[in-house]
């Protein structure tokens, strides 16, 4: 792989398994220090197979690259606040920003009318609000250094009704999107490109522990006929992390197989 990141200093939030850790290998593999945070840095629920080593900082670390990994709660705005000044401090600069940190954190499916308040405002933290602390901190650094990268991760989930139990995650997905545009539009003149990639259903540890079960009747509804990869994901990030997307910013690119698209109907599969 060509290394066209050497030199730059990636930020991954929530990259301790699943599909950031994805990115985080990738983003070494071509050339950059990746800097980690997650509330569960050893990631003890979810083991992944074929790990170059026990932990995602130990694995870019074997890749050849610098690495530092930091556990704490991403809706903390005094967390994120602290991890972007420890990174300024050891490289003087951070050109990549991916927030990763995502999911129900628990919360479980519900209908809207019968969801809890606290459920509700608890996704959106995780989904929003985690954005927003670390594209705020970061957002400032880039302006100042006039470069830099930030990719929010969204969802499908965010334009589309997918499930019906999932007004939490939805919401938060959807102020996502609207976050990546406001970060957009705020530091376009400083060189700062903000944008943001929606997944359809991709496959991952987590799902094999929770939705083996409905993986049939979850492909059937991918026009292409395949749930993702994490892979899939890692190279789409690869094009929104370098050069080859210099002129583009305040997009969502769905990750989907044409989900979103060509068949965005609600799913009878409830998932979380
Ligand atoms: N898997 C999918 O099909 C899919 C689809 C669309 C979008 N996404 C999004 O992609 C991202 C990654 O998804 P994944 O499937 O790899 O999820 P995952 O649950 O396997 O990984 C998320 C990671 O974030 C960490 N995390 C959660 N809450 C945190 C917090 N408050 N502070 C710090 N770390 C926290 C978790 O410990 C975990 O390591 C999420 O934003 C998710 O919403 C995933």
């Amino acid at each position: 792989m060509e290394e066209k990141l050497l030199g730059k200093v990636a930020l991954i939030t929530g990259a301790a398994r699943g599909i950031g850790r994805e990115y985080a290998l990738r983003l070494a593999k071509l050339g950059a220090d990746v800097v980690i945070t997650d509330l569960d840095i050893k990631a003890s629920k979810f083991k992944e197979e074929d790990v170059l080593a026990p932990t995602v900082k130990e694995e870019i670390e074997v890749l050849g690259r610098k690495s530092m990994a930091f556990e704490g709660d991403a809706t903390d705005d005094e967390f994120g606040k602290m991890v972007i000044e420890e990174v300024i401090k050891e490289f003087g600069h951070i050109d990549i920003l991916i927030n990763n940190v995502g999911g129900t954190g628990g919360a479980g499916p519900a209908l809207a009318t019968e969801m809890e308040t606290d459920k509700f405002v608890h996704a959106l933290h995780i989904n929003l609000l985690s954005a927003f602390i670390f594209c705020k901190y970061a957002g400032k650094q880039m302006k100042a250094q006039k470069s830099g990268k930030i990719i929010n991760i969204s969802s499908v989930g965010g334009s589309v009704p997918l499930f019906i139990t999932q007004a939490h995650y939805s919401a938060g997905k959807a102020g996502v999107d609207a976050l990546t545009r406001m970060f957009a539009l705020e530091l376009a003149p400083y060189g700062v490109n903000v944008n943001a990639v929606a997944p359809g259903y991709i496959h991952t540890v987590k799902w094999d522990a929770h939705f083996e079960e409905q993986f049939k009747e979850l492909t059937e509804k991918v026009p292409m006929g395949r749930l993702g990869t994490t892979e899939d994901c890692a190279k789409v990030i690869e094009f929104l992390a370098t050069d080859l997307s210099d002129y583009m910013t305040g997009q969502v690119l769905y990750i989907d197989g044409g989900l979103k698209t060509l068949n965005p109907s609600s799913s009878k599969v409830n998932l979380y």
